[in-house]
């Protein structure tokens, strides 16, 4: 099989391109990525020399390019997407962009080339904030920040191309992400990496938003599931193995790492910030999903893989991008703390 992943030098998109080859040896992987500041060579560098491997520098908007990475492959699993909320909030043109003009491009090419499956990779903030009981694949989305719009969005234009032209796509939600390679400007790798550096960790509002963690391995080994068993035109959910909020993930971290309460700083909320998350993954359960990793081991790998991992995360927080960044969202909330 010969299958498209859009943003493999991402997070996800890398560690399932991993997961991939290192259970499927007559596989082929053609990795369509316009390697953005989230998207890193260095996160595929084991598979340099890999014959089983290519990557094609390229934008999932422009037509020309996904009609020759897309050529030949049966499958395609989508999860190029801009996906950060607080840069959403600072400026939504691109997300916009990427995210929605980005799939219709896709799925135009997916339908023109009759691939057998496009897994359309979203996640669990297009159903908006839930403040009990669990989200289910029919319940109305009300995505509150603009990334979870365009998110949302991308999702109706892949459900209207399996309802008006038969396209054979599945599309999965999946709760927040952890693990290796992820980009530190994300929770997790944030303060496990800032907190390397002894600097604090900006914990929004009062801590008590709820979010379900899900090892990037375990949504790998879901995504190779669906893209096997799934029903085309169907919807499945990818929760994590253990909810919680985040004043519970900063004590479990700190305790991982043995740092003092001082680095943690109260700041201000993000706008629109969601309170809760939750998933109802009966769908993806009936499919045969269990987790193999339990949350505790999960979080222990990932911090003890940013202490070894160095040379990975720090070129990436030196850089001028990531200090621009770093400076416009957090400069004027560590400035006014709050108690
Ligand atoms: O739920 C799935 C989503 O999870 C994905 O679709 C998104 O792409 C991904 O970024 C993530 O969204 P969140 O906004 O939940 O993730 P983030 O890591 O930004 O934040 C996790 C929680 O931590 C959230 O409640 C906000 C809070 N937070 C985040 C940052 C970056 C802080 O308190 N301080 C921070 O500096």
């Amino acid at each position: 099989m010969r299958l498209l992943v859009t943003g493999g030098l991402g997070f996800i998109g890398s560690n399932f391109i991993r997961h991939m080859l290192s259970k499927r040896r007559g596989l082929r992987v053609v990795n369509l990525d316009a390697r953005t500041y989230a998207g890193n060579p260095a996160n595929l560098a084991d598979l340099a020399g890999d014959p089983r491997y290519r990557w094609i520098r390229g934008d999932i908007a422009d037509p020309r390019t996904v009609e020759r990475a897309m050529a030949g492959c049966d499958a395609v699993v989508h999860c190029a997407a801009e996906t950060h909320v607080d840069r959403s909030i600072l400026d939504a043109s691109v997300f916009l962009r990427t995210n929605v003009i980005g799939t219709q491009v896709l799925l135009d090419a997916a339908l023109r080339q009759r691939v057998s499956r496009f897994v359309h990779v979203s996640t669990d903030e297009v159903y908006g904030s839930v403040p009990r009981g669990r989200s289910r694949e029919e319940d109305r989305l009300k995505p509150n920040s603009p990334y979870a719009a365009s998110k949302a969005a991308s999702d109706l234009v892949a459900r209207s191309y399996a309802v008006t032209h038969g396209a054979p796509v599945i599309v999965t939600r999946a709760s927040n992400n952890f693990g290796p390679y992820q980009y530190p400007e994300k929770a997790l790798p944030l303060m496990i990496t800032n907190w390397l550096d002894g600097l604090p960790f900006p914990l929004y509002g009062d801590g008590l938003q709820v979010r379900d963690w899900l090892y990037v391995v375990d949504h790998a080994r879901a995504l190779e599931l669906v893209l096997e068993k799934g029903k085309p035109g169907e919807i499945y959910n990818v929760g994590g193995s253990h909810g919680c909020d985040n004043l519970e993930l900063v004590e479990r971290v700190r305790g991982l790492m043995g740092i003092p309460k001082d680095l943690v700083r109260r700041v201000a909320d993000r706008p629109g910030h969601d309170r809760r998350y939750a998933l109802d993954c009966s769908k993806l359960r009936a499919l045969g999903f269990r987790h193999a990793y339990a949350f505790s081991e999960a979080l222990e790998k990932t911090v003890s893989w940013y202490r070894a991992r160095q040379q990975w995360w720090r070129p990436l927080k030196k850089g001028g991008g990531y200090q621009a960044y770093y400076r416009k969202q957090y400069s004027p909330r560590l400035k006014a703390e709050v108690r």
